[in-house]
């Protein structure tokens, strides 16, 4: 059988399987009325039950996927939501968002907006016209439109982070996938150097390298404090047992100046912050610890939290911490790169006292969920790593590491888990 090659510039001798009609027809009309009936049978709000918001979301998806033809999803993906992505770049960048929001939200006529941002009226006209076609503002008459929950958000840092490094130093790995991949006859990418990214963008720094030597490393850590947003948190009730597991049993004797927990690769502190506005009362220093460049580029960061220089694979300098939390961090590495890391902690950890907790995705056998395998795919194209399954994260962290796994915390599929660790003597 022929391959997709770069020569043929993706034209393929393989004969279609199916007729161009199926292309121009829904992709499953049949499912359609079963779906609609599951979506009516939904109360009428469901905004105050997240878990039934996101049961009809998927409904509602699953709809949209069998109404939609196989013509219709490619210009979705290749077109319009390629197409959207810039346009909320540059508005964003521009301010436009901001500008929809003044006023109390009223209407707005995009040339008078165009006037205020220093844009060519016939851009930037353009350029909304798509977004309120996908949805995202509201035409309200003709080159007049209103914002919306989205427009508005994305006037907060952490929300517009994204939308500037991805497309500015991230993307180019997802478009040259397939020549890479050709390149390397499909071998699934396994070095930090030599993979997706570097292809694309002609380096061999590794993801994090690039994007300070690009300018993008602040947004990027925006983008991490975005995606956290919103997402059932490990300290919360109903989760990680902070008090039983990490309070109670502190030690207050253990040095002069004892440490309840250390965030290795904290980017700009969001998750230490979180842990000492919802436990203020515990005891012991908490420590962010990231590289020269993301330390220095926090903003702002309460007092108590210590902000600390760190290479994470250099010895770790906080001995003895009662907890070494680290969040979406041995997701970015191969294995043998993950167990450069663990070797530091694990030679910092206390034996029967210390806790690492990794706060990680655990991809289930089987359904797993698409945010997860949508961060998996980046994994792949930008870090040449991996999101892991239960039995993957065994294999590394007791097998390899020689650490033992105490307990998997998870509250439901599709949200990052706590791999509860400790070190055995
Ligand atoms: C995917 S981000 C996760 C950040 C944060 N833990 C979170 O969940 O939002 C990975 C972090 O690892 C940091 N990192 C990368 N290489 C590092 C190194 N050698 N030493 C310390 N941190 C590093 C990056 O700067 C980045 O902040």
């Amino acid at each position: 059988m022929g391959s997709v090659g770069v020569e043929t510039n993706g034209m393929d001798a393989r004969e279609p399987v199916v007729d161009i009609s199926v292309a121009i027809a829904p992709n499953d009309a049949a499912a359609a009325p079963g779906i609609q009936k599951e979506i009516a049978a939904f109360p009428d709000d469901v905004s105050q039950d997240d878990e039934a918001r996101l049961a009809l979301l998927e409904k509602a998806r699953d709809l949209v996927r069998a109404l939609e033809t196989p013509r219709e999803t490619m210009i979705k993906h290749l077109w319009a939501q390629t197409g959207c992505i810039p346009a909320i770049t540059a508005c964003q960048r521009l301010g436009v968002f901001h500008e929809l929001a003044a006023e109390g939200g009223t209407p707005k006529f995009a040339p008078a907006i165009a006037k205020k941002v220093k844009c060519d009226p016939n851009l930037l006209s353009r350029l909304m016209r798509h977004i309120a076609a996908m949805g995202y503002i509201k035409e309200t008459a003709q080159d007049t439109y209103k914002g919306t929950n989205f427009s508005s958000s994305l006037t907060i840092p952490v929300i517009y982070g994204g939308y500037n490094c991805l497309p500015g130093a991230m993307l180019e790995a997802c478009n040259k996938f397939h020549e890479y991949g050709e390149e390397k006859n499909w071998i699934e990418p396994n070095t930090i150097d030599d993979g997706p990214l570097q292809y694309a963008y002609h380096t061999k720094l590794n993801l994090f390298e690039h994007l300070h030597a690009t300018g993008y490393g602040k947004d990027f850590g925006l983008h991490m404090g975005g995606y956290r947003q919103g997402r059932p948190s490990w300290m919360d009730p109903g989760f990680f047992p902070v008090q039983e597991r990490l309070v109670e049993g502190f030690d207050s004797s253990s040095s002069s100046d004892p440490v309840m927990l250390v965030d290795i690769g904290g980017s700009h502190g969001h998750d230490v912050d979180e842990f000492r506005r919802k436990w203020p009362e515990v005891p012991g220093r908490l420590i962010v610890q990231d590289l020269p460049p993301v330390i220095g580029a926090i903003d702002e960061l309460d007092a108590k939290i210590e902000r600390m220089e760190y290479d994470f694979h250099t010895e770790q300098p906080v001995k003895g911490a009662r907890t070494y939390y680290m969040h979406s961090v041995l997701h970015d590495w191969p294995n043998e790169t993950c167990l450069s890391i663990l070797s530091r902690i694990k030679e910092a950890m206390k034996p029967g006292y210390s806790r690492l907790l990794i706060n990680e995705n655990v991809i289930p056998s089987t359904g797993a969920y698409w945010e997860t395998t949508a961060l998996d795919m980046m994994m792949i194209v930008l870090l040449s790593s991996r999101e892991r399954t239960k039995d993957q994260w065994s294999s590394l962290i007791e097998d390899e590491a020689g650490l033992k796994i105490t307990k998997i915390w998870c509250p439901r599929n599709g949200v990052e888990s706590i791999i509860e660790v400790e070190k055995v003597e």
